[in-house]
């Protein structure tokens, strides 16, 4: 059994951590990807989306379908079933089960350095995210002596831990072909802001 099987519980408790002007801050982040009226025109793909919680604050705040992709039953048990726009689909951000092209932009928070095969899912992103769709990615960098104590630690508990410095994942999303930029956020939190291109 997985850190997040057991774990799920604290999550389902504790993962609505978003506060209001935050919600305020990513949807203000997603609104160049979204095409118009939502829910038609705005479908985001939440990955390593857990409970839910980010989705079903951020289709109250912009009307979006938001749909939430995560390898753990227990963290998908939590995901709201009573809004239709608000979707659970159990799978890896390695390897999606949805056709090309099908959202306006991917979120991850808090996952990517969850993933055990970064490169692989950075070209699901590249194929499920529509042409000018947008990839975003909330993680933590592992610079400094408290980061690298939680890198540590989510190895100890059998996590991948592979944190990336805001240049450092500029850099791979760019290899990728998604060109994007790194904003840091509070503390050791940043956020990078890639568009997919025809490759
Ligand atoms: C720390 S939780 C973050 C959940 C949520 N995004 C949040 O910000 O509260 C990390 C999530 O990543 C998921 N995860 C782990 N490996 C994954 C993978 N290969 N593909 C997609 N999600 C993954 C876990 O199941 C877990 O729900």
């Amino acid at each position: 059994m997985g850190f997040f099987n057991w774990a799920a519980p604290l999550f389902g408790v504790f993962a609505n951590r978003w506060s209001s002007a935050t919600i305020d801050d990513i949807a203000g982040w997603l609104s160049p990807y979204m095409r118009g009226e939502c829910p038609d025109g705005c479908h985001v793909l939440d990955v390593g989306g857990g409970t839910g919680a980010l989705a079903a604050r951020l289709h109250d705040a912009t009307g979006a379908r938001v749909t939430v992709l995560d390898p753990t039953p227990e963290m998908l048990a939590y995901v709201p079933d009573d809004v239709d726009a608000i979707t659970g689909v159990l799978g890896t951000a390695e390897a999606m089960p949805f056709d090309a092209s099908v959202f306006d932009a991917v979120i991850v928070t808090d996952a990517f350095h969850h993933f055990r095969d970064q490169d692989a899912a950075a070209r699901e992103f590249q194929r499920v995210v529509r042409c000018g769709g947008g990839v975003i990615v909330v993680d933590l960098d592992p610079s400094g002596w408290f980061m690298r104590v939680i890198a540590r630690g989510e190895k100890v508990l059998g996590e991948p831990g592979a944190f990336f410095t805001p240049e450092e994942m500029c850099a791979f999303f760019a290899a990728h072909g998604i060109e994007g930029t790194c904003e840091r956020m509070k503390g050791p939190a940043y956020r990078y802001t890639g568009t997919v291109r025809e490759q």
